[in-house]
């Protein structure tokens, strides 16, 4: 109850959001199944944009990069960790638990963040205070920016990226996901919480399905609140949920066996999360930890050696000009010479960070903020692309993509004039279906002969789409990252798609 109220309180968007939120039963959606197979094999798994936030501390202009080429973060793979799943799962507390327990946060902090909640009626809340940082979060205990923060493993360095789980903040976990390896998929295990999340209007299907087409190949699958009255660390509970979840993986395109892995834990408590679970808090789990299970992931990396793109999701003033964003492919060096897309504003490198370091180079995966020289702040747009100047990114108005229509409103038909917004790295604009190409069989994913003039929910489409903007994507199959997308409308994902031609 007290979670409806708070939704309502947040007084967000449209009815035609609330009527969806509504609707009913199960699987009517479309198998997103064998999607990304349907033509280009994914050659190489890269990542994407990204997010906000943190602007360089004041010292850290004045330290000089380290000296050594190979600089001490290159010796540790560097993985973004998007956590999704529904409303209240516990995905900030267990971003903060995690926090904690790495130690970046000390317990005079916990203190604070345990009085403030208090404060605000909101005592269950405080680790998730570690990650929800601004005061409408903290008051309705709702994340609503993605949530940004690193931690260290013994093999891996980590960015947590804390997605919203309201509907209403979709367009927010998308720009989450599109920077994610690999994603961990919290799901609730309380009595009636574990139901709401995964039903039809529940945020667990649509973020899973988001996820997968957005490129985090990988997930863990934490079964969270296992201490709770109404679970009590039951493996009963724990089964059902991995039973239940399982076939809706599988139909979202996941190979679950080599794809996914499944662990019980408490966020709140901090169990079977840095060290594995005592038996005195349950007997039956045996399996790793979630810092195992996260070190023990493996996802290829973009190439180091392909052309370099950087998608600019930010910038911001500071001694120049500075963007912020991942790499998507290729490395970046101090005193580069780079283009911004589309504009082919030449610019050089004057500086790079990795979180508060400078450093003299990345790779692939990496999120930094890069100072420029040769650009005004004014003059970016974030969808922007920092490029390799000798091959740059595409540019276009027009492109031609496959797509896969998940759910239309109110079972409108899809055909030539279709607008939508579509969401491409940390690009978002407005768009419309000019000409539907070809359709092509979910099944035998051979074209269907005869000339198709609209599609329903379901189907696969060839079409060609146009944007009023000049935009910077390339086809899937050279960058899967920059080249993969979502058609949303009026709040909902309707349809997800990759550039086949350019
Ligand atoms: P959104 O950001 O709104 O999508 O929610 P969230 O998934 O980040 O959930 P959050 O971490 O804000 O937690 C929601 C509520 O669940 C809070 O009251 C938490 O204390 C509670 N909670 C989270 N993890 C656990 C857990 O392991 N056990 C119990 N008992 N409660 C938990
Ligand atoms: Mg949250």
């Amino acid at each position: 109850m007290d979670l409806e109220e708070d939704i309502r309180s947040l007084q967000l968007d449209s009815a035609a959001e609330d009527i969806n939120g509504v609707v009913n039963p199960e699987d009517e959606k479309p198998d997103v199944d064998n999607f990304d197979k349907i033509e280009d094999e994914d050659p190489k798994q890269e990542v994407q944009a990204q997010s906000v936030e943190a602007e360089p501390k004041a010292k850290d202009k004045e330290i000089p990069p380290v000296q050594d080429e190979e600089d001490e973060h290159m010796k540790k793979r560097h993985l973004n960790v998007v956590f999704i799943g529904h409303v209240d799962a516990g995905k900030s507390t267990t971003g903060g638990q995690i926090l904690f327990l790495s130690g970046q946060v000390d317990d005079r902090t916990i203190q604070k963040y345990e009085k403030e909640a208090k404060d605000k009626s909101r005592e269950s809340w405080y680790m998730a205070y570690i990650m929800d940082t601004n005061e409408e979060e903290r008051v309705k205990g709702k994340t609503v920016e993605v949530g940004r923060a690193h931690f260290e493993t013994d093999t891996t360095r980590f960015t947590i990226l804390d997605a919203p789980g309201h509907k209403s903040y979709v367009p927010n976990m998308i720009s989450g996901a599109s920077q994610a390896d690999i994603g961990v998929l919290v799901i609730s295990a309380r009595k009636g919480e574990f139901e709401t999340g995964y039903e039809r209007g529940g945020q667990t299907r649509e973020h899973v399905q988001l996820a997968k087409t957005l490129g985090v190949t990988k997930l863990l699958v934490v079964v969270n609140k296992m201490d709770d009255p109404t679970v009590n660390w039951s493996k009963e509970r724990y089964d059902e949920i991995e039973s239940k979840m399982v076939p809706f993986l599988k139909q979202s395109g996941y190979n679950v066996k080599k794809d996914v892995s499944f662990l019980p834990i408490s966020g709140l408590m901090g169990l079977n999360i840095k060290t594995r679970l005592d038996k005195s808090h349950c007997s039956w789990w045996d399996g790793p930890c979630l810092f195992e299970s996260l070190d023990s992931i493996e996802v290829p990396m973009g190439d180091p050696q392909s052309p370099f793109r950087m998608p600019i999701i930010d910038k911001f003033k500071d001694m120049g000009t500075v963007v912020m964003g991942k790499v998507e492919s290729g490395t970046i060096k101090d005193g580069d010479s780079l283009l911004i897309m589309p504009n082919k504003d030449h610019v050089k490198v004057v500086a790079i960070y990795i979180d508060e370091k400078r450093v003299n180079i990345a790779g692939p995966g990496e999120n930094l903020r890069v100072r420029l020289s040769g650009i005004e702040e004014e003059d970016l747009l974030s969808g922007f692309v920092l490029s390799s100047a000798a091959n740059p990114i595409s540019t276009v108005t027009e492109f031609v993509a496959q797509l896969q229509i998940l759910e239309l409103l109110d079972n409108a038909i899809f055909t030539a004039g279709y607008k939508a917004v579509l969401h491409v790295h940390s690009v978002v604009e407005e768009c419309e279906i000019v000409e539907l190409l070809e359709q092509i069989d979910p099944k035998t994913r051979k074209p269907i002969k005869k000339k198709v003039l609209f599609v329903k929910n379901g189907a696969i489409v060839l079409c060609r789409v146009q944007v009023n903007n000049v935009i910077c994507v390339e086809k899937f199959s050279d960058f899967p990252q920059l080249g993969r997308f979502t058609l949303r409308t009026e709040g909902k994902t309707v349809a997800v798609g990759k550039i086949t031609a350019i």
